[in-house]
């Protein structure tokens, strides 16, 4: 039952982005001068919402627009209703829905679905992951130097060593391609499924990271924060690789080592 309540939580959020996408909807702004929300979001988190509320009535929950709803159950899903909103409001096609759910402090199960490249990605903890139903595998990569890397930055910089700009142009002056698609969710996916051998970025919140965090380590790869410790929703900074590169991108990210 909690597959099926995910997948169709998932599936009713992206039928929402899909009902308002390239159309008119209202846009509004949270903190940060690019920080949007959308009709489009408030529309899937609600879609999102009532599949799980209909299952779960009694489980937490914590979702990007409406909140933490803090009951007495092992189960929080923590949800994602638009990863990606920027493009979802540029009109570019490179967004998604992004749910993990944590049992007792541990994320067990993720889906993340972008409806425009019909790519449904979910993962169960000790069961691997999927795309589209079949098993999908980080790369096989075993040098940052030939890598291809993805990133992100935070709507309001980080300005301080070792900041986003400065782990970025580390990469890029030694000629490594570092893409920045804009849904730290598809990042992380496309991480697990090898097109990307690795993936950084600063200031994540849980609802960015959780799913794509399990997939990725479903997918047999590595996800840390920074120092190469476990990695936790719920702090912000994010390294997910193939698991070959990662000890070197976390010298280079930590300023030990030049590539
Ligand atoms: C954002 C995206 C983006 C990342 C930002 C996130 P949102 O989420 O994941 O790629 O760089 O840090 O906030 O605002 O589109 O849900
Ligand atoms: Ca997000
Ligand atoms: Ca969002």
């Amino acid at each position: 039952m909690l597959r099926s309540t995910l997948v169709e939580a998932t599936q009713a959020g992206a039928a929402e982005i899909m009902r308002f996408f390239q159309q008119s909807f209202t846009v509004s702004n949270k903190e940060g001068v690019n920080n949007l929300v959308t009709e489009a979001d408030h529309a899937s988190e609600k879609a999102i919402l009532s599949v799980i509320k209909r299952d779960f009535p009694a489980h937490q929950i914590l979702a990007e627009e409406s909140g933490a709803l803090s009951q007495n159950s092992e189960f929080k899903w923590v949800i994602d209703p638009i990863d990606g909103t920027v493009n979802f409001a540029q009109g570019i096609p490179l967004n998604c829905v992004s749910i993990g759910i944590e049992h007792k402090g541990d994320i067990v199960m993720a889906a993340v679905y972008n409806p425009h490249l019909n790519e449904f990605f979910f993962a169960e903890k000790g069961k691997g992951a999927t795309l589209n139903d079949k098993p999908i595998h980080v790369s096989q990569k075993s040098v940052t130097l030939h890598s291809c890397l993805v990133t992100g930055f935070p709507y309001t910089y980080i300005n301080e060593p070792n900041g986003p700009l400065e782990v970025f142009e580390r990469f890029v002056r030694k000629g490594v391609p570092v893409r920045r698609l804009g849904s730290a969710a598809i990042d992380l996916c496309w991480v697990a499924c090898g097109r990307f051998d690795g993936f950084f970025e600063q200031k994540l919140e849980p609802w960015d990271s959780a799913a794509g965090f399990l997939i990725v380590e479903e997918a047999g790869g590595r996800v840390t924060d920074f120092k190469g410790d476990a990695f936790s929703i719920y702090q912000h900074k994010v390294l997910a690789t193939n698991g070959l590169i990662h000890a070197e991108m976390l010298d280079v990210i930590n300023a030990r080592k030049e590539l």
